[in-house]
């Protein structure tokens, strides 16, 4: 069956099940189901969906030819456990991080299974629409589904990125970079200045024209400019900035904690690279109790294949 005709279902009421949920209906898409852990969130979303039912998840796998599982990443196993589903038809998770044998229990059924990652930060349900337009979609799975995938990826606007196998967790964690721990580094300076008595508006203030500035110039001028610099920051062999975190009492680069969220980057990465990879996400991590996402534990330690 072509992309176009798919039946699509959702367990997972969220921010990511809505966001796409409702980008595909307005892409044209037909989504017929919905179910989620309480049925006024699958309600909720239905409302904005037309001709979407709310249901319970076997009837969302009954009915749909391809379900998202977009649960929370420690639930995707348990749901896609407690589903019969039907040979033929596919299933995907819509994690960044979690491998694709969560989803073991519908491949053994005999349908496809995938994964379909939005590089998006969605915002809370119905809040406001999300424009997945530019946006890449980390897609995985045999070539029979990716090819459909990659066609929905497209009806919504968004960019398909191929993942190799086995590479997930590094994909994630160094994407997090660039998008949840900007936020952790933004709630991080406005803690430092409130040491020099600057109030946290004010802070906020100050630092967003200094971030929209910043990927302002890197879509102009590309990574490089900022690469240059950060990698004179880097050559230094103790940088002050690393100097003054530690003497707050923070995580020191590299200080091992066991096999705890380690992750291993392919051969090229250099130790320096590894180093600074390390420190930052234990940096973050440790100064971010409340985690601004889960995301930061599987970011913990980087070594060497
Ligand atoms: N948020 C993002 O920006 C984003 C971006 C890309 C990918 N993702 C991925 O998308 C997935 C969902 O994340 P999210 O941020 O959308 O989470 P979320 O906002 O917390 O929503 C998760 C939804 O799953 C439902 N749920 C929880 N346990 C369930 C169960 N056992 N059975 C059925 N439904 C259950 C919850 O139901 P109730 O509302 O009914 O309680 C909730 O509506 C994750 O894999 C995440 O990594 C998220």
């Amino acid at each position: 069956m072509s992309a176009e005709k798919l039946k699509l279902g959702f367990i997972g009421a969220g921010r990511a099940g809505t966001g796409l949920a409702t980008s595909f209906a307005r892409a044209g898409r037909d989504v017929v189901a919905v179910a989620s852990r309480s049925i006024a969130s699958a309600q909720a979303l239905v409302k904005r969906v037309r001709g979407a039912r709310a249901c319970a998840p076997q009837e969302v796998a009954d009915r749909a030819d391809l379900v998202f599982l977009t649960v929370p990443d420690d639930a995707i196993e348990r749901v896609a456990s407690g589903i019969r589903w039907r040979a033929g038809s596919a299933c995907v998770h819509c994690s960044g991080a979690a491998d694709l044998d969560a989803l073991k229990k519908a491949a053994a059924d005999g349908a496809l299974t995938g994964g379909f990652h939005p590089l998006h930060m969605f915002g809370e349900p119905g809040q406001s629409p999300d424009a997945l337009a530019g946006c890449a979609i980390a897609l995985a799975g045999p070539d029979a589904l990716l090819k459909k995938l990659e066609r929905l990826a497209r009806s919504l606007g968004a960019k398909p990125l191929r993942l190799p196998e086995g590479g997930r967790a590094l994909y994630h964690a160094a994407a997090n970079f660039s998008g949840a721990f900007v936020i952790a580094l933004v709630q991080e300076t406005i803690a430092l200045w409130k040491k020099l008595g600057i109030a946290e508006a004010d802070a906020l203030a100050a630092l967003l024209p200094l971030l929209r500035g910043t990927v302002d110039n890197v879509e102009r001028l590309g990574a490089a400019g900022k690469r240059a610099r950060f990698a004179r920051a880097l050559s230094h062999p103790e940088p002050a900035h690393h100097t003054a975190c530690a003497r707050q009492g923070n995580a020191e680069a590299g200080d091992g904690e066991g096999d705890r969220g380690v992750i291993t980057v392919p051969r090229g990465f250099t130790s320096r690279e590894i180093r600074h990879l390390t420190f930052h996400a234990q940096y973050i991590r440790d100064r971010n109790p409340n985690r601004a996402t889960n995301s930061l534990d599987c970011a913990g330690h980087f070594r060497q294949a």
